[in-house]
């Protein structure tokens, strides 16, 4: 419960400080979603679409933010490159290409800045973690740095 005041809580500090022109993509999320004991399994409530974590519903702009996937980009080359390439070759991780349509918005986001509960209860990262046999490190990204990285992933897959 306490936990859940506190995501809850940062989630509205998020949405005061959003920057005018780049409306936050955060919502708090339903008390549902913050119960860490729930599985996939025993847990109809998850969503395998959207994840676990505090992204709902993201809805991006048809045309790709240039300025955005600069940021992004260099975030990925500190900080994801050492385990994902940008093509359809695994490393560590699966490769890149194509992962913006291969899960929601919403997913990605949720996955890169909750990694350990979605390992934890995702049917498609639990499949991808068999595959790679190497768990995900969380990486420590804010919501910012989360959406600019999105932006580059969708560079990559060509949007423009
Ligand atoms: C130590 C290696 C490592 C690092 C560093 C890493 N990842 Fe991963 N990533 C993985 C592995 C392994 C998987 C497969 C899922 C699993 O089992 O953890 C994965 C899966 C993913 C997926 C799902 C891919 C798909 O094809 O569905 C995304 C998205 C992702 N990582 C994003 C990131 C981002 C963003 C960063 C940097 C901020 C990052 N990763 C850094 C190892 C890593």
């Amino acid at each position: 419960m306490k936990k859940m005041m506190i995501v809850l809580g940062f989630a509205a500090f998020l949405g005061a400080c959003g920057n005018q022109n780049n409306p936050p993509v955060t919502e708090p999320q339903p008390a549902a979603d913050t119960n860490e004991a729930t599985t996939a399994n025993g847990n109809p409530s998850y969503d395998p679409n959207r994840g676990e974590g505090k992204f709902h519903d993201v809805v991006l702009p048809a045309t790709l933010d240039g300025a955005m996937a600069d940021k992004g980009q260099k975030i990925v080359e500190l900080k994801c490159e050492s385990c994902h390439k940008m093509t359809d070759e695994k490393l560590v991780g699966p490769g890149w290409k194509g992962v913006t349509s291969r899960h929601q918005p919403a997913w990605i986001l949720n996955f890169i800045t909750n990694t350990d509960a979605m390992i934890d209860k995702d049917p498609k990262a639990q499949a991808m973690l068999e595959i790679c046999m190497v768990r995900m490190p969380n990486q420590n990204l804010s919501d910012d740095d989360a959406r600019a990285v999105l932006e580059f992933m969708r560079k990559n897959d060509g949007i423009k």
